[in-house]
């Protein structure tokens, strides 16, 4: 299958998901990056990798950035099959969404639908887990829709929130397991072992 990795920092989790493809545990390729920064660790790699870069979406800091039936076009050119976010900050187009029902998913770092939504990103998502005395936290993947961490929840994964815990040794336990958690929901998704129940919720299948 092939996939569009969206990302707005580092990309740890991209990279791990580009590993995991090399490597065949993933039985998918990387066909393109979509970042709205376009120095951004993640894109960074995807051009040491040779991985083409697309800038999404047009802004002041980014004029050469794509419109959204562009980048839509972009992707269709690519032939992509699904949309990873790993780290995107910007919200998805509702084109993007309608045009890709059911295949585009999201990593948050923590257990939504607790602490998701538009003021929780990166580290503010793990100072508001400490602050809350939460014993527990963890990693999320959902499906998308037009708001943010709102959509059907697919798979999780849970950490221990450890007493005097700092946010980036929270942040630093919470991504290893998203690494993993990320690589076996795309090996999933790849081999279409992902199912929907009747009420709407998606379900991961194990391997026969
Ligand atoms: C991860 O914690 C992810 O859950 C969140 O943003 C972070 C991205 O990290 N959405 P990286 O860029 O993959 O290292």
């Amino acid at each position: 299958k092939k996939l569009a990795v969206f990302v707005s920092g580092g990309g740890s989790n991209f990279k791990s998901i580009h590993q995991a493809c090399l490597q065949g545990s993933v039985h998918g390729d990387v066909v393109v990056l979509v970042t709205n920064k376009h120095d951004c660790g993640g894109a960074e790699y995807a051009r040491n990798k040779e991985i083409p870069v697309i800038l999404f979406p047009r802004t002041k800091d980014e004029p050469d950035g794509l419109s959204p039936s562009d980048l839509l076009s972009a992707l269709r050119e690519f032939d992509v099959d699904f949309i990873l976010l790993a780290g995107y900050l910007k919200l998805i187009p509702v084109e993007l969404i309608q045009a890709y029902p059911k295949c585009i998913l999201n990593i948050h770092p923590s257990l939504l639908p607790a602490f998701g939504g538009k003021g929780y990103y990166g580290m503010k998502v793990h100072k508001a887990v400490i602050a809350s005395g939460a014993r527990y936290s963890g990693a999320t993947i959902h499906f998308v829709d037009q708001h943010y961490d709102t959509g059907r929840i697919l798979a999780q994964r849970v950490v221990p929130v450890l007493a005097n815990d700092t946010a980036e040794e929270l942040a630093a336990r919470v991504l290893r397991e998203e690494h993993q958690l990320y690589v076996e929901v795309t090996a999933a998704l790849c081999e279409g072992r992902i199912i929907w129940r009747e009420d709407g919720v998606p379900l991961i299948l194990s391997r026969e």
